[in-house]
């Protein structure tokens, strides 16, 4: 395994300028000044803010950030299938105003479909996509994918009958049959247990090396950002959450683990993300006692009043 940069000289970079170790000419996808919250009035929540950022054609961009920080929000922006409060997001120059089978996005929590099989979760949408296609065409299709994340032996069978790792799966290759420019995965390993998610990483990244999509990975693992991806971006704590430094992983592929737990800049990249994570966060929660210092319950200056007295002598009349 061969290192292109030694931990002294690992390279941060804002979010939103190009990155000179990918020589694309121009972003697949732009973010510019995007701003997203839910609700109004009292209820209203801000959830991002100013967000900015170019993800290049064929990269692989992984956003770690804390739960709750907004990261599904993010994902389901650049998927289309909510619209930001301000700002825009461009697609190979276009806006994006809704969903498309460009942009293929698999779900936190999977979303498959609980009465269709794992061949009919995924032919469902082949099939509303491939439209023009002959029926046997579009049965390859499926099948190709199933065995391309090895379900082939559990095509038949429903969603309760899986496990956790293999709905991922299901979910996985119902996005990726339907040969997406831009691979959106949100959070796609983190259900899994240690060893399952190992090896569905491992899938991922050997799906990606073949097709060369653009992906970009949600995760709240630094690892696993390292392993997987060209850039690392975090998403600070929210409220208002803003993305932080762009870090380059500048390291060849293929990676292994084992390898990379004694690998110089390996470490030095972890310490350096990390190490930024954790200040944000300690940033975020000082912030936020500041600001609700001034509602801490402060009790009235009052006397209690004395009930074992006669009534009148309670209201300071005097006796008859
Ligand atoms: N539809 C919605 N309506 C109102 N508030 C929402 C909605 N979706 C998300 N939120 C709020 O926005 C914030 C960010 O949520 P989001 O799901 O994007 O975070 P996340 O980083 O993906 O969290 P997790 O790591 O737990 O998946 C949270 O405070 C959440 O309660
Ligand atoms: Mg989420």
């Amino acid at each position: 395994m061969s290192v292109l940069l030694r931990p002294e000289t690992i390279k941060i970079t804002r979010s939103d300028s190009p990155d000179p170790v990918l020589h694309a000419p121009a972003p697949i996808i732009e973010m510019k000044g995007v701003y997203k919250g839910y609700g109004s009035g009292v209820t209203r929540t801000e959830v991002l803010s100013n967000i900015n950022l170019k993800i290049r054609e064929g990269e692989f961009l992984a956003v770690v950030g804390f739960s709750g920080s907004g990261k599904t929000t993010f994902t389901q922006l650049l998927a289309g299938l909510i619209k930001p409060d301000q700002g825009t997001i461009t697609m190979d120059g276009k806006r994006v105003t809704g969903p498309s089978p460009e942009r293929g996005m698999v779900f936190q929590n999977y979303s498959l479909l609980p009465w269709l099989t794992v061949r009919g979760n995924i032919a469902l949408s082949v099939n509303a996509v491939f439209k023009n296609w002959s029926k046997q065409a579009r049965r390859d299709h499926v099948d190709r994918f199933i065995e391309m994340v090895g379900l082939s032996h559990a095509a038949h069978r429903r969603p309760h009958e899986l496990s956790g790792g293999m709905r991922q799966r299901t979910s996985l290759a119902r996005t990726l049959a339907l040969k997406p420019k831009v691979l959106l995965l949100d959070e796609p390993l983190s259900a899994l247990d240690a060893l399952t998610r190992s090896q569905l990483g491992d899938e991922i990244l050997k799906i990606w090396g073949e097709e060369r999509q653009t992906c970009l990975m949600i995760t709240n693992d630094v690892d696993e950002a390292i392993m997987v991806a060209d850039r690392i971006v975090p998403l600070n704590p929210g409220p208002n959450a803003s993305l932080g430094p762009v870090f380059t992983v500048g390291l060849d592929r293929p990676r292994n683990k084992t390898e990379l737990n004694d690998n110089e800049h390996f470490k030095g990249l972890r310490n350096a993300v990390t190490n930024y994570l954790v200040a944000v966060r300690q940033r975020a929660r000082k912030e936020e006692q500041a600001s609700t210092q001034h509602l801490k319950f402060r009790l009235p200056e009052i006397e209690p009043q004395d009930l074992s007295r006669p009534f009148r002598a309670i209201h300071n009349t005097p006796p008859r």
